[in-house]
């Protein structure tokens, strides 16, 4: 793809963020936010949202057809505490780090669920749990919250483990300590499909290595 080609599309990406769904997100409440990234038709994260409406959700994910259908499905079950945006992820991240400012933005859990495991090495670099998302999560989310990976991918478990386990604002869970416990269950397409191998999953935690200015008050007027 030509260079401005990519970066027009970019900017038209980065304006729908900022004017159709950060607006949307409730800082003002200080209510659980929860994402997961790379929420494919958004089976897991429906499911979730009805569970806790306590808290507000949103999905992310590349594909249209699939952030449209996810939509779809959260207008038919009238969850109001749901939002789907087609957006890749540290494109999002980095957007919402600088909409909101001095006033951060602080996700409470993050899923990554059977997220595309790349197994040739020379493609590592396209999987999403990175050292570099790890980074660019770390600003926006407070010592406490829960990162919860799963995958049938046995290469990429432990490859995402270790790179949890070497990144100074996150520690892998004890599976023994209450935070390691999987928060909610709902087979997705995708889930059924890895279920013919066998799911791995684990919880990180952010610790206070890292410690972003505190929050002062919402985010709302940008
Ligand atoms: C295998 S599907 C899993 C979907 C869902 N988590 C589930 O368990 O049903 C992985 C999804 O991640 C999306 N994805 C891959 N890389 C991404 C990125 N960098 N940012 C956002 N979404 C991404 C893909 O488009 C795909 O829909």
């Amino acid at each position: 793809m030509p260079l401005d080609l990519y970066a027009s599309i970019r900017d038209q990406r980065l304006a729908a963020l900022r004017e159709q769904v950060f607006p949307r997100l409730p800082l003002a409440e200080d209510r659980p936010l929860t994402l997961e990234i790379g929420c494919g038709h958004g089976h897991y994260l429906a499911a979730y949202a009805a569970a806790h409406p306590e808290e507000f959700c949103v999905g992310i994910d590349l594909l249209e057809d699939r952030i449209d259908r996810a939509t779809r499905k959260a207008t038919r079950a009238k969850l109001t505490n749901l939002l789907f945006a087609q957006a890749e992820a540290s494109l999002f991240l980095g957007a919402l780090a600088a909409w909101s400012g001095a006033s951060p933005v602080r996700l409470r859990r993050v899923f990554i669920l059977f997220s595309d495991p790349w197994p040739k090495r020379r493609h590592w670099k396209h999987r999403v749990l990175q050292p570099a998302l790890l980074d660019t999560l770390a600003p926006l989310t407070a010592p406490g919250a829960t990162l919860h990976f799963r995958t049938d991918h046995a290469d990429y478990f432990g490859y995402a483990r270790a790179v949890v386990a070497e990144h100074p604002a996150w520690r892998l869970a004890d599976p023994e300590e209450p935070a390691a416990a999987w928060p909610f269950e709902h087979v997705s397409v995708f889930e059924e499909r890895a279920l013919a191998g066998a799911p791995q999953s684990f919880t990180a935690l952010r610790t206070t290595a890292f410690a972003p200015p505190p929050a002062t008050s919402p985010a709302a007027g940008h």
